[in-house]
């Protein structure tokens, strides 16, 4: 469980997060959803007690942040946005320097590590030096490494970037398996089909504020069912239809060229930021 109360940052002259509110359930994927700079990597930085924040509350499992610091920590895993591996050392070392931090024991850490190289279907790895893996191989490592000293709740901030389409496919299917053994996750993204297919609720935060949070099927029945896109004066524009038979009415009176489609969760994000995520 992850709960943020009131929760405001400032860095001297911006303030990059805004009253933010949020009550994550015990298990569910949850997906935080901004362009860049809309305040995602802050907010994951201080649930992780890497940012101070400036006023509210963050409880982890019921631990808050800052009157039970180290024992939040631990509830804890983190995938950083940028690959912070030590690319001079095997895999299987990344991982139990990582479990010494966590004062786990030797015979501990080097079984959670062929547990979690098998998991991530890395065991073939095991002994190679970091800095001779593919990127999505790096993000592999990433996990598991955040998963040694088995947290309840995984923080994966932009976990896909600048991956291929099939590699950050394989990516979902990891984060699914990890959230159906039982851990809570909280995933920022800028994908928005990332946050449609990977999450039970998503919430849109722009510039600093939460301006929705619901599931991705109910934010995208706000809008209707049907979109029509058109070009208006070298202008996209996009029309939404709560029914087939509304959209079709309205396509029999167009004299330009238009295309019909399913509503989807961009739409949502565009109508209530007027902004791309990008
Ligand atoms: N260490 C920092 N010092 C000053 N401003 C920062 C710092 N980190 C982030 N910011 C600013 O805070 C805002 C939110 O940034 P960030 O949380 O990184 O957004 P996101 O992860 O959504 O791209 C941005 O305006 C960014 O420039
Ligand atoms: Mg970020």
């Amino acid at each position: 469980m992850i709960i943020l109360k009131n929760l405001n940052k400032h860095y001297k002259s911006i303030q990059a997060l805004k009253n933010v509110h949020l009550h994550i359930n015990r298990g569910e994927l949850f997906a935080y959803l901004g362009p860049n700079g809309a305040g995602k990597t802050t907010t994951i930085r201080i649930m992780t007690g890497l940012t101070k924040l400036s006023s509210g509350t963050v409880l982890l499992n019921r631990f808050d942040i800052e009157q039970d610091q180290v024992a939040a920590k631990k509830e804890s895993g983190l995938v950083p946005q940028s690959i912070n591996l030590d690319q001079e050392l095997t895999v299987a070392e990344n991982l139990d320097i990582h479990g010494m931090l966590y004062q786990m024991p030797v015979k501990a850490r080097r079984s959670k590590t062929d547990e979690l190289l098998d998991y991530m279907d890395i065991t073939d790895r095991k002994k190679t030096l970091v800095k001779h893996l593919s990127g999505g191989l790096k993000r592999r490592v990433m996990i598991a490494r955040a998963l040694m000293h088995s947290p309840k709740i995984l923080f994966l901030d932009e976990p896909t970037v600048g991956l291929d389409a099939n590699i950050r496919r394989r990516i979902w299917a990891i984060v699914k398996k990890i959230q159906q053994d039982g851990t809570t996750i909280f995933l920022t993204t800028h994908y928005i089909e990332e946050a449609e297919f990977l999450a039970q609720r998503v919430a849109f935060l722009n510039n600093g504020e939460i301006v929705a949070l619901d599931t991705p099927k109910n934010l995208m029945q706000k809008m209707g069912t049907w979109a029509i896109d058109r070009l208006e004066e070298s202008n996209m524009e996009t029309t939404y239809f709560q029914t087939r038979e509304a959209a079709k009415k309205f396509m029999a009176d167009q004299k330009q060229s238009f295309t019909l489609r399913h509503v989807n969760l961009e739409d949502a994000f565009l109508t209530l930021t007027g902004k791309k995520v990008k």
